[in-house]
């Protein structure tokens, strides 16, 4: 064996030891709002299945007729010959929800975002030299981290600005506002997935325009989720179809399966088809998935139900659970934070609360920071009044049980 193996079972163990060892918990049902875990029926408050569309039987229909359709597997990238048709019309179903002009599948969100800042500095141009600048916010999810570390650092600066901290990202931006850059990027998450709060995304359509910024929102936990008609961020935030670029998945509530796509200017959508890495050298997304998504899209559009239930569901736990004695962040988002501080509490509860009969995980450093650990309560329109209720009475006796309510 060329590495040692006692130096991977002393990192495991380490792991272990600082309650930082990720523990997977096998459903042995189809995701929904209540799952069978251990031979039990637990109600599930920790997917990202916001609208229930995992398990719902129009999706699941359409993605059995994509196969019948069009086969199991694909068997190329998009280039050789791996574009069905179908993925097609579900880039231009997507550009239509979105209100963007043109839009590129990915196998994953992570694919999409490590693969567009790359792509745009990490080119020429046909310029002699040139320096690109990129503006991130603090709390961004790890795959627009990564993204940007494959930006090479002789042409890009990279820069972090305070999570969601207009003030502090004018401020950056002014410093820099003489100096000779080809492209300013800002970046941010729509919704955070350790908060459940949204991006300020009019401040940030503004002061993108008026530093000639690029506007980058990865809308991974807002799409089918926020806004009146689920069609994300910007149309909570009201600048619905303003969005230089927004990039998201189609696992979560759009049929959690897997995929993920960039939106945008029809331009920066061809370059990428040309440029992008992930797109080129990787596999086109399978007929299940396109059907399936297409599918969600469709119900989406079609029946505004769906997102009010997931918003009504939402605002009923948030209301049930504060007054419980749960100290949770304010909001009003699916995502929702129940803070305990202590890291052994948080792991303590979520282990008590699966014995009651609700699925939920906790939270705790370097995923967040220390003395903020918590459970992350993700509400979804698949759960009933009474799964909620049920989940809500196991939080009260275990609440009581471990002394944390106030
Ligand atoms: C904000 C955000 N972006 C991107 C991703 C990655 O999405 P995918 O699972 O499609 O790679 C996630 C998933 O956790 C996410 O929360």
């Amino acid at each position: 064996m060329p590495i040692s193996l006692d130096l991977i079972n002393a990192e495991l163990a380490r792991l272990e030891q600082s309650q930082t060892f990720k523990y997977e918990v096998p459903l042995q049902s189809a995701q929904d709002g209540v799952v069978r875990v251990n031979g039990k029926k637990v109600v599930m408050l920790a997917s990202n299945n916001y609208v229930g569309l995992s398990n719902h039987p129009a999706v699941r229909r359409a993605a059995i007729e994509g196969i019948r359709k069009y086969g199991y597997g694909v068997a190329s990238v998009r280039f050789i010959c791996g574009t069905q048709d179908i993925h097609l019309k579900l880039e231009k179903k997507i550009s239509k929800f979105l209100g963007t002009e043109d839009t590129i599948l990915f196998s994953s969100c992570w694919a999409a975002n490590e693969a567009f800042f790359a792509s745009l500095t990490n080119e020429k141009l046909g310029l002699e030299s040139y320096k690109d600048v990129l503006y991130s916010d603090r709390l961004n999810h790890a795959s627009i981290i990564d993204g940007q570390r494959l930006c090479k650092a002789e042409t890009t600066d990279r820069k972090i600005y305070k999570h969601a901290d207009m003030d502090d990202l004018v401020r950056q931006l002014e410093e820099d506002k003489a100096a000779p850059y080809r492209f300013r990027i800002i970046a941010t998450d729509g919704v955070f997935s350790m908060e459940g709060d949204l991006a300020p995304l009019d401040r940030l359509v503004e002061i993108a325009r008026t530093y000639g910024a690029l506007l980058f929102v990865d809308d991974s936990h807002a799409v089918g989720v926020c806004g009146k008609t689920g069609r994300g961020t910007p149309e909570a935030k009201g600048v619905h179809g303003k969005i230089d670029v927004l990039t998201g998945t189609l696992g979560k509530a759009i049929g959690g399966a897997a995929g993920g796509y960039i939106s945008g200017k029809k331009e920066l959508i061809a370059f990428m088809r040309q440029k992008a890495r992930t797109y080129i050298f990787s596999n086109s997304l399978p007929p299940s998935i396109v059907y399936g998504a297409s599918a969600a899209f469709d119900l989406l559009m079609k029946d505004r139900s769906i997102v009010k239930r997931l918003h009504d569901n939402t605002a009923y736990f948030r209301k049930k659970i504060a007054a419980l004695g749960f100290t949770i962040l304010e909001g009003d988002h699916p995502i929702v934070p129940i803070m305990l501080g202590e890291a052994a509490l948080a792991q303590q509860m979520s282990n008590e609360l699966l014995k009651e009969g609700v699925y939920i995980k906790g939270l705790w450093f370097p995923v967040v920071p220390r003395g903020e650990a918590r459970l992350r309560a993700q509400i979804s329109a698949a759960l009933t009044r009474k799964d909620i209720d049920r989940a809500l009475l196991a939080f009260e006796r275990v609440g009581r049980r471990l002394n944390v309510l106030h």
